[in-house]
């Protein structure tokens, strides 16, 4: 069983995704993750978007996922990195990433391998479009740019990240456009897609 929930930044998709497989006892993927992780290897490696440059990378890139659902972990080419995937500069670099064509191949290569035989809640922005078009549940999670905005400044707080509120409404409205907006599986709700706004909701 498939469950897809796709949405925009911070609008409570992946706590509720998590929350669903515990609730299932069933596995729980973050592709958003799989994204950021491949942001953090361009950036430590200084390494150019340039198409040779991209097709070497992404040989040479092995990402790892624990099935967990009480604790995520994203194993890059053999290192824990899942601390260092949410920073503010992963964050305003990986729209550049997730826009390239041959690392979303690669990265849907990974999706559908790694939810082979088995039953998964799998959240991103392209899950009941693209990747699992034939999932047998799909939700879209969303919720006001102010609201989201409170809760990933809320959450920055209490991980000590002194930043200012219309910087992170700045980082999400931006990467809304984004993500929204480029050419390769936007992010967009699928035709038969249960529609959840968690501008009112608790997470409960
Ligand atoms: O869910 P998140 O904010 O951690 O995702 C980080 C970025 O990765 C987001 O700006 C868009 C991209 N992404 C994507 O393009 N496709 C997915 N399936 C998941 C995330």
């Amino acid at each position: 069983m498939i469950i897809a929930i796709d949405g925009p930044a911070s609008s409570g998709k992946s706590t509720t995704s998590r929350l669903v497989a515990k609730k299932l006892r069933i596995s729980y993927l973050n592709t958003g993750s799989m994204y950021r992780a491949v942001t953090l290897y361009f950036l430590n490696n200084n390494y150019s978007l340039e198409k040779d440059n991209v097709l070497e990378v992404i040989k040479s890139i092995d990402i790892d996922v624990s099935d967990s659902v009480e604790k995520e972990s994203i194993i890059l080419n053999g290192i824990d990195v899942t601390s260092k995937l949410r920073t503010l500069k992963v964050s305003s670099f990986v729209s550049k990433i997730s826009s390239n064509n041959l690392i979303r191949e690669k990265m849907v290569e990974i999706q559908r391998k790694i939810s082979q035989n088995k039953s998964i809640v799998i959240d991103g922005r392209d899950i009941g479009t693209v990747v699992f078009p034939d999932a047998d549940y799909k939700f879209f999670i969303t919720a006001s740019i102010e609201e989201r905005a409170k809760r990933r400044f809320e959450e920055l707080q209490i991980e000590n990240k002194s930043v200012n509120f219309e910087f992170v409404m700045k980082e999400i409205r931006d990467r809304d456009y984004l993500d929204s907006t480029r050419e390769l599986s936007p992010l967009k709700k699928a035709n038969n897609a249960i529609l959840i706004d968690t501008t009112h909701l608790t997470l409960d």
